[in-house]
């Protein structure tokens, strides 16, 4: 039997709850397979919803063993979704609810509501997590403060707040700042705590603590410094202090998210905590770093400011985001993260945003809410702050959060709350720029020029015009506001005209400058200053024109990107020999020793198979991955060839002796140092990637070396090394798992896949195992995309076999697929055969099944 169709949610339904609850008490008996959760929750009438309502309050698989209201056993009707006591049951006045329910943590293998982890108890609930742990109002603008006892053997209690008592087997936690349940957490475990403090400016002193198993302490401690710098930076840069006495960072195995911000007590994948030389790479401490402050940002953005519903979800995800990214660029260089920032946008967001998951950064329906933690909503959800930024200015945006933060704390807020504030700080009609959170897709810039001559000097014209390609559900896509930022160069390179940003308003509009001595190279969208796809037909020798000479360095590594795009495209379409123009710009970067090496490092790196795919896809050609792959090859071969001796004596120069330091200088030395081996490893065979294997005295070296060995085929005897030497860490066999597949000869990746499948460690119940070898297979572009089939079915058989276990994992994993509309007849065939059979899979999660159904609606 077929389940009924689930029912989408509605933004336009928003109606809010008829009830304030103004406290909760929680009792938690923990026992693995039969815990018992006493609630005690004081409901009040809600003055925003007049007349008498029933109560309803949600809940999943939970046991009901007694309820009462004023202490007075009641009878509630209960469905699979939750339960109701009719409003002619309920007190006229404010009333208390108190149940009793038992759950079983250690069947809960989804990972969300109360399981067990590695021994320990743990909680996730955002979304809507907190239904299976107690019967609940489980939505966000229902705000609470709670008291929670727990009783339990285990050495370790923790909960939301501030410790208010302790004895033998128990301990109790109270969280005076109100709270909706999602941010709600307990943990209970034998573990240990490595411990700092932080005084905040305002001379709080508040207790940190990072807690793991016995054996993790002595990775903790780069996390640690970058939760203390995070504290620190937020009351420099926005003026936000703590405000508990206690800090709780806890690290679990299994978790379906990279980190979760728990009020006072965050909640991390142990990959994003626990970090050393040997085990971590340089961009493992960048991740956990941004990671670590990201979850300490949204004490403020998320956590005293909430969302008034889960479709205002980007007004605490994409303003999070955005205070990260401005966190890492103030810790690192502010250049090199942007260009990081961007490829991960067009790599993720644009790629969402062009295909059948299209959706606005804020959308207006939703099946299941955690299909929406996406990149549109997190990426450019940050992006359209940046913008928004960018338009107000930096004084404008520093009025306009602190009127945010005075304006909404303590309360459950909307887009509607978040732009309102920037027009009262600044005067400024955002009418326009809402659309930005309304309409989907990625707008195409085109941009012509026209130069006239004349005696008082020239007048230089740029002409934009903008066009949104359809969405899914949205054909019509009126103009946007798009802040433009330009700079002029002079034709010897000199800056003519500084950066300045033109606010595009209409769908064609032009811009000028007078009184130009020569005709100007323009620098266009530097700082990539508004998400949008920038076409523009630019011949080889500007390009390389702007490699050399852009003031801007994001335009600079822009110019040098779009040069091998166009390089690329030639040699895959027209069977064009690699560009001795491209190379030789690539070259003059490499060896300037005057700019930083993390830069240059980004400079180095060729376009990806998947954004070649996208952007021949774009040019109305069909790509062809084996074909893309084999040219990108040949190019990177060529490029080797032709700067060997640079590239080597640069290899030699970036080794960076004595001990290990995480700092961004370094890291960008040792990104330097890999990008040149992974180009000499194509002309070499691997020889300097075996040696540097052999010696690597941390991670960085020794996985960038192995990457390179895989690549070039000769890894077998590495490989076994270094699944012998690091057999006993989890996180260092998940790279294990994931480069083989990622790196390895396309027409090997299925059958590697498959093999490592029945590896005695893949624990593929483990979230971070699965991922690394299903995020492996398919980050190998044109193995993914095999002809055979191979990889599709590989996952899909995985994907089906892990949906019944959990669904949100699943679902996410599923996003493999969502490009497939892209290619050739015989490959599209094959993917929309699997995507059906997903689909006609009896008992199919709700998850999956409206991944699987948007992404199959493509080309249906
Ligand atoms: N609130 C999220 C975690 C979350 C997401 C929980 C979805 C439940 C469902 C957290 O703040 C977050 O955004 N985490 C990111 C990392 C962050 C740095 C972008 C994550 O887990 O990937
Ligand atoms: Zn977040």
């Amino acid at each position: 039997m077929k389940d009924a169709a689930p029912q989408p949610t509605l933004l336009a339904d928003y109606a809010p709850y008829p009830f304030t609850v103004t406290g909760v008490d929680l009792t938690f008996r923990l026992s693995p397979a039969a815990t018992r959760v006493l609630s005690r929750v004081a409901f009040a009438p809600n003055p925003a919803r007049p007349g008498r309502h029933d109560l309803r309050l949600d809940g999943e698989r939970l046991a009901l063993l007694s309820a009462r209201i004023d202490g007075r056993a009641v009878t509630p009707a209960e469905d699979a979704a939750g339960l109701t006591v009719a409003a002619d049951d309920l007190p006229e006045g404010p009333f208390t609810w108190e149940a009793e329910v038992e759950i079983d943590p250690v069947a809960n293998t989804a990972l969300e509501g109360l399981y067990m982890s590695g021994g320990m108890f743990c909680t996730q609930c955002e979304a809507e997590g907190f239904r299976k742990i107690t019967f609940y109002p489980d939505r966000p603008d229902v705000m609470a403060p709670f008291k929670v006892r727990i009783e339990s053997g285990l050495p370790v209690l923790l909960s939301n707040g501030n410790p208010t008592g302790a004895g033998k087997g128990w301990a109790e936690w109270t969280d005076p700042w109100p709270k909706p349940a999602y941010l709600f957490a307990l943990v209970a475990g034998d573990l240990v705590a490595v411990r700092d403090g932080f005084t905040t400016r305002s001379g709080r002193k508040v207790d940190l603590a990072i807690w793991v198993r016995k054996g993790d302490e002595d990775r903790c401690a780069y996390a640690m410094d970058s939760l203390r710098r995070s504290m620190k930076w937020d009351e420099d840069a926005y003026g936000r202090e703590y405000d508990l006495d206690v800090f709780n960072i806890v690290a679990v195995d299994d978790f379906n998210m990279g980190a979760m911000e728990n009020k006072g007590l965050n909640i991390f994948n142990s990959k994003l905590v626990l970090a050393s030389p040997e085990t971590a790479t340089d961009a493992d401490f960048e991740r956990i770093e941004g990671v670590i402050a990201h979850e300490y940002f949204h004490n403020w953005t998320g956590n005293r400011i909430t969302c008034r519903d889960w479709f205002q979800l980007c007004l605490k995800e994409g303003l999070t985001v955005f205070r990260d990214q401005q966190f890492t660029s103030d810790m690192r260089s502010a250049p090199v993260k942007r260009i990081e920032d961007v490829l991960t946008l067009r790599a993720r967001q644009f790629r969402e945003d062009m295909g059948p998951l299209a959706h606005p950064v804020r959308p207006e329906s939703y099946i299941e809410i955690n299909n929406f933690y996406t990149a549109t909503v997190y990426e450019k959800g940050a992006e359209v702050i940046g913008m928004l930024k960018r338009l107000v200015g930096d004084d404008g945006y520093r009025r306009a959060l602190d009127l945010y933060f005075d304006r909404h704390d303590g309360e459950a807020a909307t887009i509607e709350d978040w732009l309102k504030v920037f027009e009262d700080a600044t005067g400024r009609d955002l009418g326009q720029f809402k659309r930005w959170y309304t309409d989907a897709g990625t707008p195409r810039l085109s941009v012509s020029e026209a130069w006239s001559p004349g005696k008082e000097g020239g007048t230089y014209t740029l002409t934009f015009h903008q066009k949104t390609p359809p969405t899914p559900g949205q054909d019509v896509k009126p103009a946007r506001v798009i802040p433009i930022a330009v700079g002029l160069l002079n034709p010897n390179g000199d800056e003519v005209v500084p950066t300045g940003i033109l606010e595009m308003t209409e769908v064609t509009q032009s811009f000028r400058w007078e009184g130009l001595a020569t005709r100007p190279v323009p620098s266009i969208l530097r700082g990539f200053s508004a998400p949008v796809v920038l076409d523009r037909e630019v011949d080889a020798k500007e390009r390389a024109f702007l490699l050399a000479h852009d003031t801007d360095p994001f335009n600079r590594w822009e110019a040098g990107r779009a040069l091998a795009k166009d390089a690329l495209a030639r040699m895959i379409c027209q069977a064009a020999e690699p560009s001795h123009a491209l190379i030789d710009g690539l070259g003059a970067v490499l060896a300037d020793d005057g700019l930083d090496p993390a830069f240059r490092a980004l400079c180095l790196a060729l376009p990806s198979e998947d954004d070649l795919a996208q952007t021949l896809h774009d040019a109305g050609a069909v790509p062809d991955p084996d074909r893309i792959h084999a040219e990108r090859l040949r190019l990177e071969a060529a490029i080797a060839r032709r700067l060997e001796p640079a590239l080597e004596r640069v290899y030699a120069a970036m080794a960076t002796p004595g001990a290990f330091s995480p700092d961004a200088a370094s890291a960008g030395r040792r990104a330097l140092r890999l990008a040149c081996l992974a180009l000499l490893s194509r002309i070499d065979g691997g020889e300097r990637a075996a040696v540097l294997f052999e010696t690597a005295g941390n991670m960085t070296e020794s996985a960038g070396a192995l990457a390179s060995l895989i690549a070039a085929g000769r890894a077998e005897g590495a490989l076994a090394a270094f699944h012998d030497r690091w057999k006993g860490n989890r996180l260092v066999i998940d790279k294990w798992f994931a480069l083989q597949p990622a790196l390895c000869a396309p027409e090997a990746a299925a059958g590697v896949a498959e093999r490592l499948s029945r590896h005695p460690d893949f624990d593929w119940k483990n979230p971070n195992r699965f991922r690394a070898l299903l995020g492996g297979l398919s980050a190998n572009h044109a193995g993914f995309h095999a002809a055979s089939g191979a990889s599709y079915r590989f996952c899909a058989d995985w994907l089906l076999r892990l949906d019944p276990v959990n669904p949100q994992t699943a679902a996410r994993m599923s996003t493999a697929f969502q490009s497939w509309a892209r290619y050739d007849d015989g490959r599209k065939a094959r993917v929309r055969a699997e995507l059906d059979r997903i689909l006609a899979t009896p008992g199919l999660s709700r998850d999956l099944t409206e991944m699987a159904g948007r992404i199959r609606g493509a080309d249906a």
